[in-house]
């Protein structure tokens, strides 16, 4: 089994087994083993019966939905005919039945300014925002894409486009204006929302200017609403863009929340995949809520007085569902954070969680990699007593850095949860729950209730005990994509065309002997750095459309701190290879794509390696690129003289 990240080795021998402290398990939701083996099975066995009674409970319905699952492989109608709204079931609810009083929100910007709201404060502003965005025109249907700095506005132009029915399509502040332009048209987004600037590691990143250079490229976008966060000077377009507090200033803090479909969407969020142009997501409300909420509470075990924090961006999935539609759904006090893990010192994170007394805590393990190698000190002038959870998303976490996050942060009393998932899933599929499962470092562990996992080979047959394959899911779960905005054929080829009857994930994954779930990476020419996706041939794509570059290939190579690296390899049209052009060739992807994607390397070779029939021999690449033995199969490679060129030319 390929593997890029170098895990499967480590993790392949692990066995070292950590039960739930008791203390923990004496007051969970789900409190034993036992109680999750039962909870499992009774919604495998009838997982329709079992969303059914969880949709009538846990969501306020304006219209009761008459049946619970549409199921036209492959698409999925959870919760039909009913109508109800996100936003309300995440603020409304609360203050409506007494909790208004609760903290929502603890905010932190980097440069160390705070801000707290009440349930009662945030529904407020969410009214004004959104009666803001209504005067502007902006209402059910209209696609309204977000590009902000991780402020409390940040959560409440979501929450505003959700109560009046609008659809979000949050782009991460990190992306470039191509890639903004490339999702405003996608989406067709009539709005824009950002910030002058955003602050990280000290500086003013400008994200209007930004904003500035996408519009003149995407046609359909009427406004532009700007958060006054820095202060910085921004340039302006009279009738187009228009000041945040200006526009809810003169709005009512009223305005009810518009019932909605179940199956109305309720965001596009953009993700990479394996070939061709980022893919929209397309989640709807009823479904992807409950799951949100339901899927909170199982895995965090959130309850009254927890101080939450996870220090996910809202530009990616974790920050919709675990920044945003989860927790407050169940009511949750929630930290936000502005800024970098890093400034002005490596122990900002540490210092918020004692200044915050954060119980429950959820990161990626490419910060905690970075946590380990800033060293211990910062780490123990911090009084951490409070933490009584700690959580990882992202990627596979290695048995050493888990046995770190278990020792240093946890001390040894924190269970910790490593959750499977994906934009697609909407919610955390596999995961431990923290008080009945023991776990294994390095293990997602178990499904959730109602979530069944089959892994099987390339026939789509179930694969035994400890043997390797395709991780699929056999049965429709409510936080499922519902497909990927404005292309239907690819929803089908990319989710369900290779293994029948089921959603097949693209990771790889292994089923030990107790039934515990490892997941060893993805099977498509997709990279994960640091937690996020790149697809290979985005970048590849990135790059010959610069004009010196003939022919490029992208691979990702194994890297200390963001567990895969972007290594290319280009081959130039006449330019001669240089320092400066492979600066130049950075600072294009970075244009093109956004810093994320920049790659680590750039190799010039005359030429790429390739099979027989034209395919670039990408496994070759990426066991050069790591500074491999090459152990697989070259039979089928053209000139091999390439290889030794290759290998000649290593940086
Ligand atoms: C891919 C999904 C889910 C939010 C963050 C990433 C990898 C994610 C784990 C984990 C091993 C993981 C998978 C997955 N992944 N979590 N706990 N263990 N791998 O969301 O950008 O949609 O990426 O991230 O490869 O398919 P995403």
């Amino acid at each position: 089994m390929v593997d890029h990240h170098g895990q499967i080795d480590n993790v392949m021998h692990e066995s070292r087994l950590f039960p739930p402290p008791a203390e923990f398990s004496q007051q969970a939701r789900i409190p034993t083993r036992e109680a999750y083996d039962q909870l499992w099975q009774r919604a495998a066995d009838d997982p329709v019966k079992f969303w059914e009674e969880l949709g009538r409970e846990e969501l306020h319905w304006f219209e009761p939905f008459t049946k619970t699952l549409e199921w036209n492989e492959p698409y999925a109608e959870w919760f039909v005919g009913g109508k109800t709204n996100a936003c309300y079931n995440c603020v409304d609810k609360h203050v409506n039945e007494g909790r208004g009083g609760r903290t929502a929100i603890i905010w932190e910007g980097e440069p160390g300014d705070q801000r707290t709201l009440t349930y009662s404060d945030l529904l407020e502003q969410v009214c004004r925002f959104a009666n803001a965005m209504k005067s502007l025109g902006i209402g059910k249907g209209d696609r309204v894409s977000i590009y902000m700095p991780m402020t409390p506005e940040l959560a409440i132009a979501m929450l505003a486009c959700a109560r009046i029915g609008a659809v979000h399509s949050v782009i991460f502040a990190g992306f470039s204006a191509e890639a903004i332009a490339e999702r405003n048209n996608d989406a067709g987004a009539k709005a824009v929302i950002t910030a002058d600037a955003a602050w990280r590691r000290g500086k003013a990143l400008p994200l209007k200017h930004t904003v500035d250079q996408a519009l003149v490229k995407s046609p359909t976008v009427e406004h532009c609403i700007v958060l006054d966060r820095v202060n910085e000077a921004v340039e302006w377009k009279h009738g187009r863009d228009h000041w945040w507090h200006e526009l809810v200033r003169e709005a009512s803090p009223e305005c009810p929340a518009e019932p909605m479909d179940s199956e109305a969407p309720l965001f596009i969020l953009y993700t990479s995949g394996s070939t061709g142009k980022p893919k929209g997501i397309k989640h709807t409300t009823a479904g992807y809520n409950l799951y949100a909420k339901k899927s909170f509470e199982w895995v965090f075990d959130h309850r009254e007085g927890d101080v939450y924090w996870c220090t996910a961006d809202c530009g990616w999935i974790t920050g919709h569902s675990y920044v945003v539609y989860g927790p407050f759904s169940a009511g949750a006090t929630c930290l936000m954070y502005e800024g970098a893990p890093n400034h002005p010192s490596e122990d900002r994170f540490w210092d918020i969680v004692e200044r915050h007394k954060v119980t429950l805590f959820y990161t990626a393990p490419t910060a905690i990699r970075a946590f380990i190698k800033w060293g211990n000190d910062h780490v123990q002038m911090h009084d951490l007593s409070s933490l009584r959870l700690l959580g990882t998303v992202g990627e596979g976490i290695n048995p050493q850095a888990w046995m770190w996050y278990h020792e240093m942060i946890g001390d040894e009393k924190c269970p910790i949860v490593d959750t499977w998932w994906q934009t697609e899933t909407g919610g955390i599929m596999m995961s431990p729950l923290p008080g009945a499962i023991a776990t294994k470092p390095g293990s997602c562990c178990v499904p959730l209730p109602g979530i069944l996992p089959v892994i099987v080979d390339e026939d789509g047959d179930e694969v035994g005990v400890d043997k390797g394959g395709w991780l699929t899911i056999a049965h429709p779960w409510p936080g499922m994509l519902r497909g990927i905005w404005g292309d239907e054929d690819r929803y089908q080829e990319v989710y369900w065309s290779k293994v029948p009857g089921k959603y097949l994930a693209g990771d790889n994954a292994r089923r030990d002997g107790d039934g515990y779930y490892w997941i060893m990476g993805r099977i498509d020419d997709v990279l994960n750095v640091s937690g996020h996706r790149l697809s290979t041939i985005e970048i590849e794509s990135a790059l010959v459309s610069h004009p010196e570059v003939a022919e490029a290939a992208a691979v990702g190579r194994p890297h200390e701190l963001k567990g895969e690296a972007v290594a290319v390899f280009v081959t130039l049209k006449n330019a001669k290879p240089s320092d400066e052009l492979r600066e130049a060739l950075k600072q294009h992807v970075r244009k093109e794509i956004g810093a994320l994607a920049q790659p680590d390397d750039i190799r010039f070779t005359n030429a790429l390696p390739k099979t027989r029939s034209g395919k670039i021999m990408r496994r070759l690449l990426k066991d050069i690129a790591a500074g491999k033995e090459m152990v697989g199969d070259t039979t089928t490679l053209e000139d091999y003289s390439i290889i030794a060129h290759l290998r000649d030319d290593e940086e």
